[in-house]
């Protein structure tokens, strides 16, 4: 895999120029931040050694590289997601790529179904902590070069900018919610006592992302900052039927505050 990763990271690096400081992963319908992006050199994933091709609706595929709030960046316009049939190894590849590229900090976005009561749709949740209930990525061999065998978890999303992003938000007049976000496999959205149970356990939003790529970047110490976008509500009484459209239309919809939480955070790093 070592091998993989850099020869994926090297053809990368001879195709662009810039050399991201920060890697940005955007879920689903909210590749939009991509267009403020400066400077920029695209690459479709279809183009690029080792990587996956993404075969939802509403991911593009597309590695771009420029600047964003003055910071040099990588995103990731479309996702890998595991309930698409890629190994937790696929999944997380662009993230072991991204380190070979130098960064030194990942944003991730994704949408979710809020389970607590206090959240409405459209909500953006500061994630501040997961459960997992995907296989981990990290199962198998250990590649010593790119972390410990037992890594620590005890802060999987930084405080530090979680911090930066409330205080934002409150310059910004931007409601942010915060909380847990629980990892499923998906395809399947949940039934209403799947989404009681994980409410139970302690999570505040359920989504099939994200949990895997944070793994991996903590793996390998990259401090993490997560953005979910509530797109339905799994809260008891208030469950509706959901689409992958309705996940999609709500997302877009709140991207654009997103997207400004994102940009600030990065000019202010
Ligand atoms: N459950 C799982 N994944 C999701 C949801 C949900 O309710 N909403 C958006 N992604």
């Amino acid at each position: 895999m070592l091998e993989k990763i850099r020869q994926t990271a090297d053809f990368i690096i001879s195709k662009t120029t810039i050399r991201p400081e920060v890697g940005i992963i955007l879920g689903t319908g909210l590749g939009g931040l991509v267009d403020e992006i400066e400077q920029q050199e695209v690459l479709n994933y279809s183009d690029i050694p080792n990587f996956p091709v993404s075969t939802v609706s509403g991911h593009s595929g597309r590695l771009i590289l420029g600047v964003l709030g003055g910071k040099r960046v990588v995103a990731m316009q479309g996702r890998f997601h595991y309930y698409e049939g890629y190994t937790m190894q696929q999944v997380t590849f662009p993230v072991r790529v991204m380190k070979f590229l130098g960064i030194s900090t990942l944003f991730v976005s994704n949408a979710s179904g809020g389970m607590n009561p206090s959240f409405e749709i459209g909500d953006l949740m500061l994630i501040n902590d997961h459960i997992n209930t995907m296989p981990n990525p990290l199962i198998g061999p250990n590649i010593d070069e790119l972390g410990e065998r037992f890594p620590d978890m005890s802060e999987p999303y930084s405080h530090r900018l979680i911090d930066l992003a409330k205080q934002i938000g409150t310059d910004l007049n931007i409601k942010l919610q915060q909380g847990c976000y629980v990892g499923t496999t998906g395809p399947t959205f949940e039934t209403p006592k799947e989404y009681q149970r994980f409410a139970y356990m302690g999570g505040d939003a359920v989504g099939m992302s994200t949990v895997p790529e944070v793994i991996v970047a903590r793996h390998m110490k990259i401090p993490v900052f997560a953005i979910s976008i509530i797109t339905d509500l799994g809260v008891v009484g208030r469950i509706v039927e959901v689409s992958h459209e309705d996940v999609k239309r709500i997302g877009a919809q709140s991207e654009k505050k997103m997207t400004l939480i994102m940009k600030e955070m990065l000019r202010r790093m």
